[in-house]
């Protein structure tokens, strides 16, 4: 009788213990779903922001082309969005990735205009710290609306730093890493825009054309 009791008991154990597990597995799922949605929803409210629709007349969620740049732009492939008025190319939106913030990854959109000038940058996710890094969202402050309207040419290549580095752009009290490699990746996503601008507007999108 004793021993049937600890079978049962040890049965129990490893029938909670596998749903347990499961549950854990299953809310990993959601969570990774739900943060995937939150970043693309933000993609498509920024996009719209920074690429107003009264500028373009095509839709730039469909006009899409899919890249492999990892060493400029952080990621396999990156997704770029192709803004046209009458057929024009007109601005061009990707999102770059740091592969290396503070505390990990940070994943941008930069919007360029197509005379090289910026149109805006944003923040779509990170793990940079509270009151620290995290300056670099919209939401926090408004340094990454220092951007709007940089190109290669001004601030110069020199200058495509953080002050103390002996550039043009704000770095935050106790917190220098962050904008550092921000910084680099804006410069990085405009270096790869213009050598590559014209023939991002020439290439056929994804077979399998999605707005993603
Ligand atoms: C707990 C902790 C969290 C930090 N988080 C950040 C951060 O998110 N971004 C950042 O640039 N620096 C962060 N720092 C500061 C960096 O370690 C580093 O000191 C700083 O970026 C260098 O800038 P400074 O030379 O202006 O101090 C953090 C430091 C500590 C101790």
């Amino acid at each position: 009788m004793h021993s049937l009791s600890v079978l049962i008991s040890g049965a129990l154990l490893g029938v909670f213990g596998i749903i347990g597990a499961g549950l854990v597995g299953f809310s990993h799922v959601l969570t990774d779903e739900r943060i995937e949605r939150n970043e693309r929803e933000a993609l498509l409210q920024q996009l719209q922001v920074m690429v107003p629709a009264g500028r373009i007349d095509n839709d730039l969620l469909t006009d899409v082309v899919d890249i492999s740049a990892p060493e400029q732009l952080g990621s396999e492939t990156t997704r770029v969005y192709r803004g046209r008025q009458d057929g024009r190319p007109v601005a061009l939106v990707l999102s770059p990735v740091i592969t290396q913030g503070y505390s990990g990854p940070i994943r941008m959109i930069v919007a360029a205009n197509i005379d090289g000038s910026l149109a805006g940058v944003r923040i779509l996710a990170h793990r940079e710290t509270p009151g620290l890094g995290d300056k670099i969202e919209i939401e926090r402050s408004d340094w990454i609306l220092g951007f709007d309207g940089k190109s290669l040419l001004r601030p110069s290549a020199g200058e495509w730093k953080v002050k103390r580095d002996g550039g043009v752009f704000d770095q935050f009290t106790g917190a220098t890493i962050t904008p550092r490699a921000v910084v680099r990746g804006v410069k990085n996503s405009l270096d790869y825009l213009h050598d590559n601008k014209w023939r991002l507007f020439e290439s056929q999108p994804p077979a399998e054309n999605s707005d993603g």
